[in-house]
C-alpha cells in the first residue's frame, strides 16, 4: 500500500525536498512542476547557473561521479527524494544510501545503475526478461571488437557502453572500419572503461519513445500508464525532431506496451520513463530505456494535458497522473551553432508568430555548436503539419554572439 506524499511548505520544517541530480533543461522542467506543487526544489550540477539551477530553491555545484562530495552534499540536504536527471552519476553511492534507509532514489537506485551502463540495461532486457533486442555483443580491447564484429556482421553500430547522446558512436559497413570505430567510442567514452557493445544495424521503419509511467492509483497500488507513442529523427545519435501521436500499426503498439511494461515493472519504484524501440511493420526491438523524461519527450509540453514533466513530477510523489493527449503535435531542436559564452536569440517574435508555435530558450551559460540550446514546440490538426510549424518556428530562431 503506497499513500500520497502528505506536501509541506517550502522553507520551512515541514518542507518536502526534491534534490535533482543534473539540471539540463529536462531537470529545468520537472522543478518547474514541483515547484507549482509548493515543493522545495534542490538543483544539482557540475556547472553553474545550469538550467534548473535558474529556477530552483537551492542550487549546487559538485562532481556528481564523485561518490563522497555526492554523499556530504545529500547528508546536509536531507532531501525526501533524489531524483537522478543524467546517467554520469555515482550511482553505487546512491544504492548504498538507498539501502542504508537514508534516501528514496527515483525511481530505484538499482534502476540508475543499470540504466547508466548500456550492458547492464541490454543484459536485463534480452537475457532476464526475454525482450527482442537488436543481436549484441561486448568488447573490451580492439582484438576483441573484431571478433565480435565478425560474429554480428555488418553493418553493425559500436557504442561505449558509457555514453549517451550518440557519443563515441559509430555505424560501420566493414572490418575496415572497426579500427577506427575502436577510437572514436574511446573518445566518447564518458569514462574511459575501454569497454564497448556491437549491436547488429536494425533496418527499422521508425523509432518511437513510448513514455510509461508508474504512479500510484487510489487503491494504493502501483499501476503502469503510457502516453501516445513519439515518433522521432536522430542524427548522429542526437534528436533533433519528434512528433506525438506516432501512427502504429496495432499490433506493434500492443508489443511496445508490453515490452514497456516488463522492463519498466523489472526497474519498479515510481516515475516516468522514457522507453527506446524500434519498429517494423509489427515487429518491435527494445532499444534502450531512462528511468527519468527524454528528451523526444519534450513534445508533450505542447501535446498532453500534463507534460512528461508534470507527470514525473506528480507521480514520484504518490499523486495521480493524467497521460492523455490533448492535441497532435511537435517539437524540434534549436543548437547553438556557435561555441562562445553568453550568446543571445535573434527571431524569437517570429518564431512565436508561425500558427500553433511555442519556444523554450534553456538558458545554458554556453554555447557549443552541436550543443541543444533551445526547443521549438508546435500543435496542429495532425502530426505532419505541426512537424512542418515546428522546424519553421525553430529555424526563425537564430543564435548570435551578444555584442
Ligand atoms: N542497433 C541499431 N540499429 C539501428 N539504429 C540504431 C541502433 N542503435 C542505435 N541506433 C540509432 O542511434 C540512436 C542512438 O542510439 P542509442 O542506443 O539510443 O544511444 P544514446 O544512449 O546515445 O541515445 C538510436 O535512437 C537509433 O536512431
Ligand atoms: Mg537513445
Amino acid at each position: 500500500m503506497n499513500t500520497a506524499r502528505i506536501i509541506g511548505t517550502p522553507l520551512s520544517p515541514s518542507a518536502t525536498k526534491v534534490m535533482l541530480l543534473g539540471s539540463g533543461e529536462l531537470g529545468k522542467e520537472v522543478i518547474i512542476a514541483l515547484q507549482r506543487l509548493g515543493v522545495e526544489t534542490i538543483a544539482v550540477d557540475r556547472y553553474p547557473n545550469a538550467p534548473g539551477h535558474q529556477v530552483a530553491h537551492r542550487s549546487h555545484v559538485i562532481d556528481m561521479t564523485d561518490g563522497a562530495a555526492l554523499a556530504a552534499l545529500i547528508e546536509r540536504e536531507q532531501p525526501h527524494l533524489v531524483v537522478p536527471e543524467i546517467e554520469a552519476i555515482a550511482t553505487d553511492t546512491l544504492a548504498a544510501l538507498e539501502q542504508a534507509g537514508k534516501i528514496t532514489c527515483i525511481p530505484t537506485a538499482r534502476a540508475a545503475q543499470l540504466t547508466m551502463n548500456r550492458e547492464g540495461i541490454r543484459v536485463l532486457a534480452a537475457e532476464t526478461l526475454g525482450l527482442a533486442t537488436s543481436p549484441y555483443r561486448f568488447a573490451s580491447s580492439l582484438a576483441e571488437l573484431e571478433q565480435a564484429t565478425a560474429q554480428i556482421g555488418f553493418p553493425c553500430v559500436i557504442k561505449p557502453v558509457m555514453s549517451s547522446s550518440g557519443k563515441g558512436q559509430s555505424k560501420i559497413d566493414s572490418a575496415a572500419e572497426v579500427a577506427a570505430a575502436w577510437d572514436h567510442a574511446a573518445a566518447g567514452s564518458r569514462v574511459d572503461a575501454g569497454r564497448v557493445i556491437v549491436e547488429g544495424f536494425i533496418d527499422f521503419d521508425y523509432e518511437i519513445t513510448l513514455l510509461t509511467v508508474r504512479s500510484v492509483d487510489q487503491h494504493g497500488q502501483v499501476t503502469t500508464q503510457f502516453c501516445a507513442p513519439i515518433g522521432h529523427v536522430q542524427v548522429q545519435g542526437d534528436y533533433v525532431e519528434s512528433w506525438q501521436p506516432c501512427a502504429m500499426h496495432p499490433l506493434a503498439l500492443e508489443r511496445a506496451q508490453d515490452i514497456a511494461a516488463k522492463v519498466t515493472g523489472d526497474l519498479g519504484g515510481l516515475g516516468l520513463f522514457g522507453v527506446e524501440l524500434f519498429v517494423k511493420g509489427d515487429m518491435v526491438w527494445f532499444s534502450e530505456v531512462s528511468p527519468r523524461p527524454h528528451d523526444t519527450g519534450m513534445v508533450t509540453m505542447a501535446t498532453q494535458t500534463q507534460s512528461e514533466f508534470e507527470i514525473h513530477a506528480r507521480a514520484i510523489l504518490g499523486l495521480p497522473v493524467d497521460v492523455s493527449l490533448r492535441a497532435p503535435g511537435a517539437s524540434a531542436v534549436i543548437y547553438g551553432r556557435h561555441e562562445a559564452q553568453g550568446i543571445a536569440f535573434d527571431g524569437l517574435a517570429d518564431a512565436l508568430r508561425v500558427p500553433g508555435a511555442d519556444v523554450r530558450l534553456f538558458g545554458k551559460p554556453e554555447s557549443f555548436a552541436r550543443r541543444r540550446m533551445g526547443v521549438a514546440l508546435a500543435t496542429a490538426s495532425d502530426t505532419d503539419l505541426a512537424r512542418e510549424r515546428a522546424k519553421l518556428a525553430a529555424s526563425k530562431v537564430t543564435p548570435v554572439i551578444a555584442s
